[in-house]
């Protein structure tokens, strides 16, 4: 199975990207993630994206269509996989389409621009594995620390007003324009588009994704 995770910033794709990795046991690719661990070793890549993920703006096409064609060669990745935060903008969707890379499921999920300003400023997130928690909506079990490692919690770089408003903008212009794109795909390799409302409790968004991803 493979699934693209449409949505803008803060919608809950991260959020819910657990739970179907683990329902339908496909890997979670998710290109913030793997940009986030490059800037964070301090690697040639993190080096050249450092600065425009900071300002929230989006990496290059050519960087990020290399880095997910390598990524799906992987073992993992033969039963199929869930992009999460990929593709993000018309050539990048028209890139797996040349690559012959078929799509089953594009999953929108769909939220107000206003409840993602609240959203971002109570994220908080786990470095190591992409885990994120709000503190007031989606609470760890112990303040501060991540549920599974225990380890310290911090808050993404890219998640100060400003920044969350500039990504807004930057998801109305670039990657809003791919739910026409998908939604209008025809032919027996287009894949089943689904919207779902992201606003109500990660519990009743999970049922709503589960349902869409059954349909
Ligand atoms: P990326 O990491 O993909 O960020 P994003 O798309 O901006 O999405 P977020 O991770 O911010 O939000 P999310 O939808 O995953 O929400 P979450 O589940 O965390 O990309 C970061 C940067 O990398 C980009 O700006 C760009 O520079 C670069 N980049 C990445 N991919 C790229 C690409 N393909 N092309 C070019 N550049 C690329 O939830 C948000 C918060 O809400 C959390 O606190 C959560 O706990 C809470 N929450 C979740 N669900 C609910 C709910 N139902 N009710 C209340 N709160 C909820
Ligand atoms: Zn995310």
């Amino acid at each position: 199975m493979r699934v693209i995770l449409l949505g803008p910033p803060g919608a809950g794709k991260g959020t819910q990207a657990q739970f179907i990795s683990e329902k339908f046991a496909i890997p979670q690719i998710s290109t913030g993630d793997m940009l986030r661990s490059a800037v964070k070793a301090g690697s040639p890549l993190g080096l050249q994206v450092k600065e425009v993920m900071s300002s929230g703006g989006l990496v290059s096409d050519e960087i990020i269509i290399a880095l997910v064609k390598e990524r799906i060669t992987e073992a993992d990745c033969q039963n199929g996989f869930l992009f999460d935060g990929f593709p993000r903008t018309i050539p990048q969707a028209e890139a797996l389409i040349a690559a012959g890379v078929s799509i089953d499921n594009v999953l929108e999920i769909a939220v107000a621009d206003e409840e993602i300003v609240t959203r971002m400023s109570g994220r908080r997130s786990h470095e190591g594995s992409g885990r994120t928690y709000h503190l007031i909506y989606n609470p760890p079990k112990v303040d501060g620390v991540d549920d599974i490692t225990g380890e310290k919690l911090v808050q993404r770089e890219d998640d100060h007003e400003d920044t969350v408003r500039n990504r807004l903008k930057v998801y109305h212009e670039q990657t809003k324009p791919l739910v026409a794109f998908y939604s209008n795909l025809k032919g027996s390799d287009a894949p089943q588009y689904s919207r779902i409302e992201g606003v109500g409790s990660v519990e009743e968004i999970t049922r709503k994704v589960f349902a869409a991803l059954a349909g």
